[in-house]
C-alpha cells in the first residue's frame, strides 16, 4: 500500500525531472543538430561563390595581360615591320617573355590573307577572309574568340587586335596556351569533389573539367540559370550526388567560369563537430538520467526510512500512553480489591477457628471444610499478591531520591538470585563497567526491575543456560543489558510484553505485572526498557537510565 505511494512518487520525481532537465538540453541538441548543416551550407555556398568571384577576376586579369601586351606591341610597330618574320619572332619572344602562354603569333591583312606567322602550325597563306571571327576584329578592332579546333586541329583559342595604317587594316592574331590557360582556371577547384571550368554561353566547354566531358563537350547547364554577376545554384550532378554551382561571368561576358563542389566534402568538419555535438549530448542525457535514478532512490530511500521511524516513534507513544492509562485504573481497582480481600481473609481466620471447635469437628465433611478454606486463603493471598504489585508501582509513583549505585544494585540482585540460578545450572556472567557515575534515584524500584529481568531470564531458560549481564556508560546515560540463551520471543510476544497481565507463565506463577511494573519503573526516572532477540539464541533486555546527578547535601 505505503510502497505503492513511494513508487508513484519516486516516477513522479524521477519523470518531472527528466523532462525538465532533458527538454532544454534535447531542444538545445537539435537546434545546433540542424543549425550546424544550415550554417555549413551557407558557408559552403560563401566559399565557392567567392572563389568563383575572385577566381574570375584572375583569368580575366590574365586575359588582360595577354591582350594589353598585343595592343602593345601591335601600337609599336608598323604592317612592314610586322610581315618580316624575324621582326615578328622577336616581338613573339618578347610577348613571352612579358606575359607567356602565347602559342603563336601572326599578321593577317586586310584581305583575310596570313601573312606572317610564328609558331608550331604552319599556318602561313591560310586565308582567313570568310571566317567570322575575321569579320567581327575588322569590325570591333579587337576580338577573343571561343575555344575552337580553326585548321590545327586543336581546341585552341585566339586574342586579335586591329590597327589601320594608310587606309589598310591589318590583325595581329595570338593564340594562348590553352594548357596554360587550362591551369590557370583549374586553380580554383578544391578538395577531392571540387571542379572549375569555363563555359561559354551555349554551354559549351572552353576549358577541361576535372570530372566530366572535354574541351568543347557541351554541358548539361543552362547558362542562363546565372545572372548578376556571381550565382550559386544546388544541382544534382550525373552520379545524382547534391553539388553546388558557383558561376561568375567573365568580363567580356561570353565565359562563365563555374566552380562546383560537392556540399558534403567542405561541411565535412562542421559535421565532425556535430557528431561531437551528438556524442556530449548523448553523455549528458545519460548523465541526467543516472543522477536523476541515483538521487531519486537515495531520497525515497530516505523518506522511506524516516516515516518508519516515525511510524516505530507513534507505536511507542501510543504504546506507553496505554501503558500510563491502564496503569492509572489497575491502581484503582487494586486499591478496590485491596479492602475485600482483607475482610475474606479475616473471615477465613475466623471460619478455620470455629473449626477447631468440638461440634464442628465431629463434622464428617471436616477435612472438606479445611480444604476448601485453604484453597481460598491460597487464592486471596495470589490475588493480594497481585493487588501488591500493582499499588506497589501505584503507591511509589513519586519514588524516593537516593544515590544509587547501578553497579552494586546488580550486584546485590544477584547475590539474591544466585542460589536459585545455580539450583537450576545456570551460569551468571558479569561484566560491569569499571565504574559508573553515582545517580540520584530510588534503589529499592531499581532493584524491583534488575529483579523481575533476572527472574525472567531464569524462568525462560528454565534450566542449563547462561545469563550474560553488562553495563557502560553512554553519554548521558548507564546501559545495562540482560542477555539470556533461552527461547527468545516472537513478535506478538514483543508487542505485548510490556502489558500488564501479559504472561505466559502457568496459572499462579506469574502475574505478568513484572516487565509492565519494571517498565514504569525505568519511565519515570526517564529512561526505557527494550527487548530484541539475540541473532543466534534467547532475548536481550537493555535498560538505559539517565544520569542524573545527585544533590550535593
Ligand atoms: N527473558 C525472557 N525470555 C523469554 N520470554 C520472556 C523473557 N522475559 C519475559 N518473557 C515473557 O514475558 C512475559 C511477561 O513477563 P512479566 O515479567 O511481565 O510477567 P511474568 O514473568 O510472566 O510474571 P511475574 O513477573 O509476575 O512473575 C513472560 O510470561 C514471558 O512469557
Ligand atoms: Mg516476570
Amino acid at each position: 500500500m505505503k510502497e505503492g505511494l513511494y513508487r508513484t512518487l519516486k516516477r513522479k520525481i524521477i519523470t518531472l525531472t527528466l523532462v525538465m532537465s532533458l527538454t532544454p538540453l534535447l531542444i538545445l541538441g537539435a537546434v545546433l543538430y540542424y543549425q550546424f548543416e544550415s550554417a555549413g551550407r551557407e558557408m559552403t555556398r560563401e566559399q565557392i561563390r567567392y572563389r568563383a568571384q575572385a577566381q574570375a577576376e584572375a583569368v580575366d586579369l590574365f586575359l588582360k595581360e595577354r591582350t594589353a601586351i598585343l595592343n602593345a606591341m601591335a601600337d609599336t610597330h608598323d604592317f612592314a615591320q610586322m610581315i618580316d618574320e624575324k621582326n615578328l619572332a622577336r616581338i613573339f619572344e618578347v610577348m613571352n617573355s612579358r606575359a607567356g602562354a602565347f602559342v603563336d603569333l601572326g599578321i593577317i591583312d586586310s584581305r583575310g590573307a596570313h601573312r606572317a606567322y610564328i609558331g608550331p602550325y604552319d599556318l602561313r597563306g591560310r586565308n582567313y577572309l570568310d571566317q567570322s571571327w575575321f569579320n567581327e576584329v575588322m569590325i570591333k578592332g579587337h576580338y577573343k574568340s571561343d575555344v575552337y579546333m580553326g585548321f590545327r586541329q586543336q581546341p585552341h583559342f585566339i586574342i586579335a587586335v586591329r590597327r589601320h595604317e594608310n587606309q589598310q587594316a591589318w590583325i595581329l592574331r595570338a593564340t594562348i596556351d590553352p594548357n596554360r590557360f587550362e591551369e590557370i582556371v583549374r586553380s580554383a577547384q578544391i578538395g577531392r569533389t571540387g571542379d572549375a571550368y569555363l563555359v561559354n554561353r551555349e554551354g559549351f566547354l572552353q576549358t577541361r573539367p576535372r570530372f566530366e566531358g572535354d574541351v568543347l563537350g557541351q554541358t548539361a547547364i543552362d547558362t542562363r540559370q546565372f545572372g548578376g554577376r556571381v550565382t550559386v545554384i544546388e544541382l544534382e550532378d550525373a552520379a545524382g550526388t547534391e553539388r553546388f554551382y558557383a558561376g561568375s561571368w567573365l568580363n567580356d561576358n561570353k565565359w562563365l567560369l563555374i566552380i562546383n563542389q560537392q556540399p558534403l566534402e567542405l561541411m565535412s568538419r562542421l559535421f565532425a563537430l556535430r557528431q561531437m555535438e551528438i556524442f556530449i549530448i548523448t553523455l549528458g542525457v545519460l548523465g541526467i538520467v543516472a543522477t536523476t535514478i541515483f538521487t531519486t532512490r537515495l531520497t525515497i530511500n530516505r523518506l522511506r526510512k524516516s516515516d518508519r521511524e516515525m511510524i516505530e516513534l507513534n507505536a511507542q507513544l501510543v504504546q506507553s500512553d496505554k501503558l500510563a492509562a491502564l496503569g492509572k485504573m489497575a491502581a484503582g481497582v487494586a486499591h478496590e480489591i485491596n479492602n475485600p480481600l482483607a475482610v475474606i481473609l479475616q473471615k477465613t481466620g475466623w471460619m478455620e477457628d470455629l473449626l477447631e471447635e468440638e461440634g464442628l469437628k465431629q463434622s464428617a465433611n471436616i477435612a472438606e471444610f479445611r480444604q476448601s478454606i485453604a484453597k481460598i486463603e491460597q487464592h486471596v493471598e495470589r490475588a493480594r499478591k497481585v493487588v501488591h504489585n500493582m499499588l506497589g508501582y501505584a503507591r511509589k509513583m513519586e519514588p524516593r531520591l537516593e544515590d544509587v549505585d547501578v553497579n552494586s544494585t546488580i550486584d546485590q540482585t544477584i547475590t539474591i538470585l544466585e542460589n536459585h540460578a545455580r539450583i537450576n545450572n545456570i551460569d551468571i556472567q558479569v561484566d560491569l563497567a569499571e565504574t559508573v557515575p553515582i545517580i540520584a534515584g530510588d534503589q529499592a524500584q531499581l532493584q524491583q526491575v534488575f529483579l523481575n529481568l533476572f527472574t525472567n531470564a531464569i524462568d525462560a531458560i528454565g534450566s542449563n543456560g547462561t545469563i550474560e549481564v553488562a553495563s557502560w556508560r553512554s553519554d548521558d546515560h548507564i546501559v545495562v543489558t540482560i542477555k539470556d540463551d533461552g527461547p527468545g520471543l516472537s513478535e506478538d510476544m514483543m508487542r505485548k510484553i510490556f502489558d500488564p497481565f501479559f504472561t505466559t507463565k502457568d496459572p499462579g506463577k506469574g502475574t505478568g505485572l513484572g516487565l509492565w511494573v519494571s517498565h514504569n519503573i525505568i519511565a519515570k526516572m526517564g529512561g526505557g526498557i527494550h527487548v530484541k532477540n539475540n541473532p543466534d539464541k534467547g532475548a536481550v533486555f537493555t535498560v538505559e537510565i539517565p544520569i542524573v546527578i545527585p544533590e550535593k547535601k
